[in-house]
């Protein structure tokens, strides 16, 4: 028995040694938070059920490091402590009840709480107001030294108090908070990765701990990390008796203390709050895992003392984990309708946060070959909030052989065309166009909401429509008629009807969702309304594509003869001739400006040893290309891909005859002239939802008329949501956020005061 003992604790140290070094210095956790917890948990009860087996290098016994051998390490002014962890009110109670015992009888236990922040731990110090030193938890005792890199994060004060009105700094302030990214900026960070044809990144925190420990802080600076502030470490000159009043003097030092804190006069008060938490937690502006509930008296927290790492006057409350493990058992393939190949993994049902999960995105085929993950795996899924659940990665360790490699195929499985991957591009494509399952993914694209919305035109009948031979493409929507409609089975006359005045409404949806509904790769609504303020047609659009095309040809034929070299081993040449065969994404944004063109392709293009005749003909050619192409490639927001993508879009003959039917069927292909007719709802902020009386596009120009803003998601800063029929959840997310929710009729009476 003693030995089976023994043995236990070898092994659950073992393994959670090797989790530590995987979660703190690789930055590739295998096994999920909630995991981890119980293997430390069974660790922890064995040790003090048996303390003449606990072992002296126990991970019990000091804290995980997260110290990377990039940075000068710092010794911390006094141990950077970590929490030990409640699963539900029963542990609460248990703790409390040790607390008590530890106490005087008399004592009166108040209590903060607060949410426990998904981030990494950042410890600060100011000496007379000045940040000075930046630096992370590492192993508790030293931390890697991450001044420069902090300073770049605007939420981080360089001097306190930041107000000089306010309270004077004292000597010396260290100060503990937390790193992370808000989900909008790492929304953000993705689709600007997206613009650039780059991977996304996939979590959240691992990301935020990457762009911290940038060796180049200048790296750093261009993520929009945020820093919450939430307790003191060691100090010259601030004594203060809680941990409310704590909160409230880093308040008004200046720093972003963590919000939402509550000072709870006992622990049936602590509960009473526990289920608002876990409920508003998917519309918090950050991801948090659980809540952080401290003693509020520091005389009490400092009678309690430290166990281990853990103080006992504090401790985590820990939501249900948003991710678990579980069996991939299949992948299945979807092309969607620019021909793009997504695998989804098929999964043994797993219960997630009170869903039940049984398929999640694998990204795609370049990600799963990433993250080696394969058939008959052991995954980590991670599902939160209103996100598609996705798979983290596989649990190696759990592998008996028997896995197999997940390979993509080499042919569309819808129409056995061969698949490609454009030069630069991780994802893989289907290129035909006529590819079933992508004529039917564009086709629901082209009517959904936000783009022709065309109401009645499921993807039943869309189903019914190709297959009848009525449409081809989503010109032919418009030029639909009654008599071979009421020859389908199931349509009648009233259908019919509305069918045909939905699409006749469509016709002069705003220029906006015209562009949104053609499906170019990457342009969605928000990047639509960027090609909007720019061009103010389709045929400008078409123009200026039809020049990029003529001068990227010339391009291209003034290089190629010169591009005939034998193949170089040499890697920077090999990267010099990838960016002369893809002059608009990888030349044109660098000499956008045109300024010193020719000293500087000369510089550039000189290990090619041309002469100077060569690049004189290059430097005309390029030219060419950048005035043909500064329209497109000047709108801030607009990646060079998606400039490629809108211009080989507009030049595609396929394409230019569908514009050209919907054209002709009076689809509105201009801009409306942006009239400002009031001022009457200026700085506010609107979310539409439900069914409008007119299209939403229309309701949307009607608020931006009149100086407001239309936003898709609700946050505290929305100013009002307008909600139509059957609206979604948007209305209980402006409940939660107690932000009025008013109906079409009340946005007509804001309008005219
Ligand atoms: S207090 C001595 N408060 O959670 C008490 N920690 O699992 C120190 N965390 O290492 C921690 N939000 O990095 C505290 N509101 C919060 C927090 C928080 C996130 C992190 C912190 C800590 C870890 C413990």
């Amino acid at each position: 028995m003693s030995q089976d003992l023994q043995q236990r604790i070898a092994e659950l140290s073992a393994e959670l040694h090797q989790h530590n070094y995987l979660y703190h210095v690789r930055n590739e956790p295998a096994i999920t938070d909630a995991v981890y917890d119980r293997l430390f948990r069974e660790l922890q009860d064995l040790e003090a059920k048996h303390p003449e087996y606990a072992r002296a290098d126990s991970p019990t016994q000091r804290v995980g490091s997260d110290l990377s051998g990039d940075f000068p390490k710092v010794r911390h002014p006094a141990p950077i402590l970590s929490l030990s962890n409640a699963f539900d009110e029963a542990d609460l109670v248990n703790w409390e009840e040790r607390n008590r015992r530890l106490l005087p009888a008399d004592a009166k236990l108040r209590y903060v709480l607060q949410p426990k922040l998904d981030g990494l731990a950042i410890v600060i110090t100011y000496e007379n107001g000045v940040l000075t030193r930046a630096a992370t938890r590492g192993n508790g005792e030293f931390g890697d030294d991450v001044t420069a890199n902090v300073r770049t994060i605007r939420s981080a004060p360089l001097r306190i108090p930041v107000d000089s009105n306010g309270i004077a700094a004292p000597e010396r302030l260290v100060a503990r908070g937390e790193i992370l990214f808000h989900k909008d900026a790492f929304l953000e960070l993705n689709r600007e990765q997206a613009a650039q044809g780059l991977p996304a990144y996939v979590n959240a925190r691992n990301t935020a701990s990457g762009s911290l420990k940038q060796k180049d802080s200048r790296e750093t600076a261009k993520r929009k990390l945020t820093a919450y502030i939430y307790g003191i470490v060691d100090s010259d000159g601030v004594d203060l008796a809680t941990e409310w009043e704590t909160l409230q003097y880093l308040g008004d030092m200046g720093f972003n203390v963590i919000p939402d804190a509550a000072l709870c006069r006992d622990l049936a008060d602590v509960k009473g709050r526990l289920s608002s938490w876990e409920a508003k937690r998917d519309d918090l502006p950050f991801e948090i895992d659980g809540l952080v509930l401290k003693v509020d008296s520091q005389a009490h927290a400092r009678e309690l003392g430290v166990v281990g790492k853990d103080p006992r006057g504090a401790i985590a409350y820990k939501f249900p984990a948003e991710e678990a493990a579980t069996g991939l058992i299949g992948v299945t393939i979807g092309v969607g309708r620019t021909g793009k190949i997504t695998p989804t993994a098929q999964l043994e049902p797993v219960f997630i946060g009170g869903v039940t999960v049984s398929n999640a995105s694998l990204h795609n085929y370049e990600q799963v070959a990433a993250l080696d993950i394969r058939f008959g795996d052991r995954v980590i899924v991670k599902r939160s909030g209103d996100v598609i659940p996705y798979v983290i990665g596989p649990v190696p360790g759990a592998r008996n052989g028997s896995e197999t490699a997940i390979l993509l195929p080499g042919t569309c499985p819808f129409c056995d065309t061969k698949l490609i991957q454009p030069a630069g591009a991780v994802d893989w494509f289907c290129p035909n166009r006529n590819c079933p399952e992508r004529v039917m993914r564009a086709l629901e694209f082209f009517v959904s909401r936000g783009a022709m919305d065309i109401e009645g035109m499921g993807p039943k009948t869309i189903g019914a429509l190709i297959d009848n031979d009525l449409i081809e493409d989503e010109a032919d929507i418009f030029f639909l008629e009654t008599e071979p409609l009421l020859a389908l089975e199931g349509f009648a006359e009233k259908k019919v009807e509305n069918l045909l005045a939905s699409i006749e409404g469509a016709k002069a949806r705003p220029f906006e969702q015209v562009l949104t509904s053609l499906g170019i790769d990457g342009i969605g609504s928000t990047v639509a309304g960027l090609l909007v303020q720019n061009f103010a047609s389709i045929q400008d659009l078409l123009n200026t594509s039809g020049e990029i095309q003529a001068a990227n040809e010339a391009f291209a034929r003034a290089v190629e003869p010169l591009l005939a070299h034998e193949p170089s081993g040499d890697a920077d040449i090999r990267k010099l001739l990838i960016r002369l065969r893809r002059p608009l994404t990888d030349l044109v944004p660098r000499y956008l400006d045109g300024a010193k063109l020719n000293e500087r392709l000369n510089r550039l293009l000189k290990p090619l040893g041309f002469s100077a005749e060569q690049v004189g003909f290059i430097e005309d050619s390029l030219s060419r290309l950048i005035t043909a192409s500064r329209p497109l490639h000047s709108i801030e927001g607009l990646g060079p891909v998606l400039v490629e993508n809108v211009a080989a879009w507009f030049t595609d003959e396929h394409n230019r005859a569908v514009l050209e039917k919907m054209k002709s069927a009076g689809v509105n292909m201009r801009a409306e002239e942006k009239v400002v007719s009031s001022s009457a709802l200026a700085d506010q902020t609107f979310v539409l939802t439900g069914a409008m009386s007119v299209p939403r596009g229309e309701v949307k120009a009607l608020v931006e008329a009149n100086g407001g803003k239309v936003t898709s998601s609700v946050s505290k800063k929305t100013s009002y949501v307008v909600a139509g029929d059957s609206p979604g959840s948007k209305v209980d997310k402006a409940i939660s956020n107690k932000v009025p929710v008013i109906s079409e009729e009340e946005l007509h009476k804001l309008i005219s005061g």
